[in-house]
């Protein structure tokens, strides 16, 4: 592993004022994979400065689209080049199986490319003329970035995360401090170092390693950061909330989800078997859209069941390098706690555990657990409700189309929801009545760049990717200009 003890502010490799470090463990083997630069309210002034300063005093902002365009196309070269070294660094640092970092990574360069592209083709920042009421004045309206971002993102993907808010503030002209989970920290350091190599001005973007409550909270809290743009849990999304209310900051939120998956009995069983695993057991089930609450109509449920129990069994569960193998281990101890604390309570509250659900007897070492399957799971049980956050899939049936949209949208969540069925009318009228950002049909969890990201209810505010990410880091500004000859509204009636 390379030199992680320094951060990246205004441009400079800068060792923390405390100069203090954390440790980011390699979760397959749990040992030390490396000491890492933990950051603490001084360094956040500093990082926050040299944005602040980039985005005030520095060309950045005022550059053309085309020209910012110009360096993320380079950072998404950059990217690209040292793909297989990201990657093996993300499967280290995360524990997910190499195909899906690789997977991460290209995404990761992508959405550098797409923002690029919005930047040039600057439709988003052409001035727009706006007809008034009374001809005497006209206006228009444009669009400028928003300032300085605080970007604070979590560890289930890491780089990628970082790439859906860095790509749209850079392009749009905002400064940012960037700062990752402490659980993934490394990518976003070679970030900075791919970044600083494709001619981004110093300040521009600034990383920040170190924990949440030393380093997430005075970051939130600082008076300069004009937005706070967040992916994490609600706990947390709540405090950051909290911290913008004191400067009326600019916020978006991603957090977290309970999304329910609606099967109807016409669906081919091995594309239900197929798109189930998918979404509740790519990463882990750490992915904040896994539909991890699926809903089988009654007459497919027992040959349904039998064929995802018979499949996840066969599941490889082992280190990320290691070929075959569909399931890393959980990212930390304490993830890995908390999915067995939600397996233990589950069997308490009357679901059935039919499949996994414990520690492989096989590997010692690591934080890896069997992926789970839970049957009949009662509907205010706190499996039903609760986002787990891991490899576990709880099952129950419904009877009618009506029951099946009661119970998938009784969630303080929203983010996703899916539907499968043979019968496309129903799929496009059950997709119109979930409460959620995102509805899959017929799949789950596929996430394109293009298309926008987020939740209604609990599961956050705004949306990331697409224009609508884009527009997330813009202001929007309305010019009104006078051309009528004189008011008079005072000097007339002075005399
Ligand atoms: P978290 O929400 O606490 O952490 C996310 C980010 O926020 C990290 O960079 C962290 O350092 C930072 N942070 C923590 N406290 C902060 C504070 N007071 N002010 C500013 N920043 C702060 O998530 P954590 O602890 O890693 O995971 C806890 C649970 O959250 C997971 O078990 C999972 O259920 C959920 N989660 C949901 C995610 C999603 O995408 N919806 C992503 C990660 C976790
Ligand atoms: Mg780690």
């Amino acid at each position: 592993m390379g030199d992680y003890q320094r951060l990246y502010i205004g441009g400079e490799w800068i060792v923390p004022v405390q100069g203090g470090v954390f440790e980011t463990i390699d979760p397959s083997d749990e040992s030390i994979l490396a000491q890492v630069a933990a950051a603490t309210s001084e360094d956040i002034d500093l990082a926050v400065c040299a944005a602040r300063k980039a985005f005030d005093e520095g060309d950045w902002p005022r550059w053309t689209g085309a020209q910012r365009a110009q360096v993320l196309r380079r950072i998404a070269d950059g990217i690209r080049t040292r793909q297989d070294a990201l990657a093996a660094i993300e499967v280290r640092d995360n524990g997910k199986p190499l195909p899906e970092a690789l997977w991460d990574i290209a995404d990761t360069a992508g959405c550098f490319d797409f923002y690029a592209g919005l930047a040039e083709s600057s439709a988003l920042h052409h001035e727009q003329a706006i007809s008034l009421s009374d001809g005497r004045f006209n206006s228009s309206v444009i669009k400028e970035p928003v300032g300085v971002v605080a970007a604070i993102i979590p560890w289930n993907f890491p780089m990628l995360m970082a790439s859906w808010k860095v790509a749209p503030a850079l392009a749009a002209g905002c400064t940012v401090v960037l700062k990752p989970s402490e659980l993934t920290p490394l990518t976003a350091l070679e970030l900075a170092r791919i970044a600083d190599q494709a001619g981004l001005p110093a300040g521009v973007l600034n990383v920040v390693t170190g924990l949440g409550r030393e380093a997430g909270a005075p970051l939130a809290e600082h008076p300069d950061v004009d937005k706070i743009a967040f992916t994490g849990s609600v706990p947390t999304g709540r405090k950051i909330m909290q911290a913008a209310a004191a400067e009326i900051k600019n916020i978006s939120l991603e957090l977290g989800g309970k999304s329910p998956f609606v099967i109807f009995a016409d669906s081919d069983l091995d594309a239900a078997v197929e798109w189930i695993l998918f979404g509740i057991f790519w990463n882990q089930g750490q992915v904040c859209s896994a539909t991890s609450r699926v809903l089988v109509e009654r007459a497919l449920y027992p040959a349904l069941l039998e064929r995802l129990i018979a499949v996840t069994e066969e599941i490889q569960i082992g280190q990320g390098f290691t070929e075959g193998v569909k399931l890393g281990p959980l990212v930390s101890q304490g993830q890995l706690d908390k999915v067995l604390e939600a397996v233990a309570a589950g069997q308490q509250e009357g679901a059935r555990l039919v499949s996994g659900g414990t520690r492989p007897a096989h590997l010692e070492k690591g934080y890896y657990f069997t992926p789970a399957i839970f049957a009949d799971v009662p509907e205010q049980s706190s499996i039903w409700r609760e986002e787990i956050f891991g490899p576990v899939v709880c099952l129950r049936t419904f009877d009618t189309e009506a029951e099946a949209i009661r119970l998938a949208n009784d969630s303080p969540f929203g983010l996703a929801a899916a539907v499968m069925s043979r019968d496309i009318p129903r799929c496009e009228r059950v997709a119109r009545r979930f409460r959620a950002g995102i509805v899959w049909v017929n799949c789950s969890q596929p996430t394109f760049v293009e298309a926008p990201w987020g939740g209604y209810k609990q599961s956050g505010i705004g949306r990331e990717l697409g224009e609508w990410g884009y527009n997330n880091y813009l202001e929007t500004k309305q010019i009104t200009r006078y051309d009528g000859g004189r008011w008079g509204w005072y000097l007339d009636s002075a005399g």
